[in-house]
């Protein structure tokens, strides 16, 4: 979704539309804007694109100089008028991205104290707390200090307060937000592209900080409340850097837009207000198995698939690379669904074997990124991944897209056949819905996998370890750091590495260890003493809360605790930046690396 807030010097509403079509590339299924008019928060909504909205505009027209917008891509709710956004409770009127999580919790506790909901959002619980604040009589600001306080998730925020004729109120955490400096008035949006056209000079806001925007400047503050100065920076207009924003390549970028991509992944396949599966258009009860067809990054995102079809719903499941399987005379039965992964859709060898597979008479799905593409078109379901337009050769956001269907996936799945009761289904899809914000702040080991990158970048051989569904993250996270850094590096299961492997293991050679706390901890810790026991230095990416395996040599990298479901989706992340940071490093040219190409069509 996309945001824009102006508190302007003259009329905004015509501003906040240009804004929106610029932001209508983030998800045009609804959109609205609110302005002060009159000292009184008016809004116009409609659902389908901006046009529509116009439509409205021209029919009820809007006046007003301060005002907010936001372009909606449903993540659940149906895309309707009611609930696209601005959201009002009371004197508070608000556009947000992003998930709640805990809005049930919020919403039964404010149901007690007599207030009454329009909509099934999320978002309109949070207009409902700060108004609740404020009519306890809070100022503005300590009022939205305190309903952030209570928010769990990953979201951001732009708010209007009626009788606040000067004031917008934003907040970042998990999903980004810039502040935009202008003459006489000042910007606030989802991105550098949102305020585009009114100013090139722009401050990032942080992971926690919130802002209080007038039309002479902002104060920001950060998570824990204490004023912080984010520098201005002047973005250059051309728009690819633009795009680029903050960061210096746009594999850096990508990887921070994972809480977003993989929300908006998720809730193609979950429902965050009812807490259930969507129902597919595959019976997978009928199913008796999943072949899995994908090439490079997209085959690793199959194989995590597999732990989690046949972990939750007791459906067996093969992965096989495409340059194989589409060679081999593979024997399939007929109640075999095959399912091609793919970023692009394009690729050669996946696509062959998706059509040879098609030809042998069996259903088809493909998991793919690009809807429109060949995969898209050819497979008989489309099941969709929303990581929106992958820039960097070495694929980051759409892995963590694909991972993040194939998980909900399976628990659609599960549910089905009858593998998953209510209970359960509650719980996963609960923790799908957290992945966001654990990304946020996996994102936030920034500075510890910064330093382990500065040896790493030494080293000529690398290996990476895990169990489980960490066992293919491993392999991805070796490939990540050949792709871009040129280092050599082997994924490996921890157990299997007693059987060979360990004779490599001497001072100079790093070991990677995932060890989320799952059913398998125990053993990955003893796998690391084995080879901390032989010299190798270890660098264990595990939750602090995870007992310590003993053993010197062994370096920890605190990760955040999580549902071992979305581990793969959580420990993604250090393994991105352990690569992206070598590769800086080195001094590699990480977003076009040596002898890759994003998108291969040639078998
Ligand atoms: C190329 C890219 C890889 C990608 C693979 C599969 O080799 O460099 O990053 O994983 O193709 O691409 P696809 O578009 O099918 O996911």
């Amino acid at each position: 979704c996309g945001i824009i807030g102006i508190t302007g010097a003259g009329a905004v509403v015509p501003r906040l539309i240009d804004s929106l079509k610029r932001l209508e590339y983030r998800g045009y299924d609804s959109a609205g804007i609110a302005a002060v008019v009159d000292g009184r928060i008016e809004r116009r909504r409609a659902k389908g694109k901006i046009r529509e909205l116009e439509a409205v505009l021209a029919a009820e027209p809007l006046s007003g100089t301060i005002g907010i917008g936001h372009t909606r891509w449903a993540t659940h709710g149906a895309p309707t008028t009611a609930n696209a956004h601005p959201h009002k409770a009371g004197r508070v009127c608000l556009v947000h991205n992003g998930i709640i999580e805990n809005f049930a919790e919020l919403k039964a506790e404010l149901e007690a104290e007599g207030r009454v909901f329009e909509s099934q959002t999320d978002t309109e619980v949070v207009a409902h707390l700060l108004d609740h604040k404020l009519a306890a009589g809070l100022t503005p600001l300590d009022a939205f200090k305190a309903t952030l306080d209570r928010l769990t998730g990953a979201y951001a925020l732009a708010v209007l307060i009626e009788g606040e004729d000067d004031l917008i109120l934003g907040a970042r955490r998990g999903s980004p937000l810039v502040v935009g400096w202008g003459e006489g008035e000042m910007y606030l949006g989802s991105d550098a592209l949102a305020v585009g056209p009114f100013t090139q000079k722009i401050s990032y806001l942080e992971e926690g900080d919130y802002v209080a925007m007038t039309r002479s400047g902002a104060r920001m503050f950060d998570a824990s409340g204490h004023p912080a100065d984010r520098p201005v920076v002047q973005v250059s207009a051309s728009s690819a850097m633009v795009e680029k924003g903050a960061y210096r390549h746009f594999m850096e970028k990508e990887v921070h837009e994972q809480p977003d991509s993989v929300q908006h992944t998720l809730s193609e396949y979950l429902d965050l207000v009812t807490g259930a599966a969507k129902p597919q258009s595959v019976d997978f009860a009928a199913v008796d198995r999943i072949q899995i067809i994908a090439c490079g990054t997209a085959f690793y995102a199959g194989q995590i698939g597999k732990y989690a079809f046949e972990k939750y719903a007791g459906l067996p499941c093969d992965v096989e690379i495409a340059s194989e399987f589409r060679y081999r005379s593979p024997a399939l039965t007929p109640g075999t669904v095959a399912v091609a992964v793919s970023q692009s859709g394009e690729t050669a060898d996946t696509l062959a074997s998706l059509t040879w597979c098609k030809a042998q008479g069996l259903k088809t799905a493909a998991v793919v990124n690009v809807h429109t593409s060949s995969m898209a078109r050819e497979a008989d379901v489309l099941w969709p991944t929303h990581a929106g337009p992958e820039i960097g050769v070495a694929s980051t956001k759409a892995f963590t897209a694909q991972v993040s269907a194939l998980l909900a996936l399976a628990v659609a799945a599960g549910v089905a056949r009858g593998k998953i009761d209510a209970t359960r289904e509650a719980e996963l899809v609960k923790a799908l819905f957290e992945a966001p914000r654990l990304i946020a702040e996996a994102l936030q080991m920034d500075g510890q996998i910064r330093a382990i990158a500065h040896d790493l970048a030494k080293a000529t051989d690398v290996l990476f370890l895990g169990r489980g569904a960490m066992f293919p993250l491993a392999m991805e996270g070796a490939l990540k750091l050949k792709e871009i850094s040129y280092i050599h590096a082997e994924g490996y299961a921890a157990g299997e590495l007693k059987h060979g492997p360990i004779a490599l293991v001497d001072e100079k050679t790093p070991i990677i260890a995932l060890a989320p706390l799952d059913e398998v901890y125990e053993k990955t810790a003893s796998n690391l003493q084995e080879v901390a026991a032989r010299g190798g230095p270890v660098v264990m990416i595990a939750p602090a809360s995870a007992p310590a395996p003993h053993g010197a040599g062994i370096r920890r990298v605190d990760a955040p605790d999580c549902h071992p479901l979305i581990a793969p989706l959580v420990y993604a992340v250090p393994v991105q930046l352990l690569a992206y940071y070598t590769a800086v490093q080195k001094g590699t040219d990480v977003d076009q690396p040596r002898n890759l190409a994003k998108s291969v069509t040639v078998e």
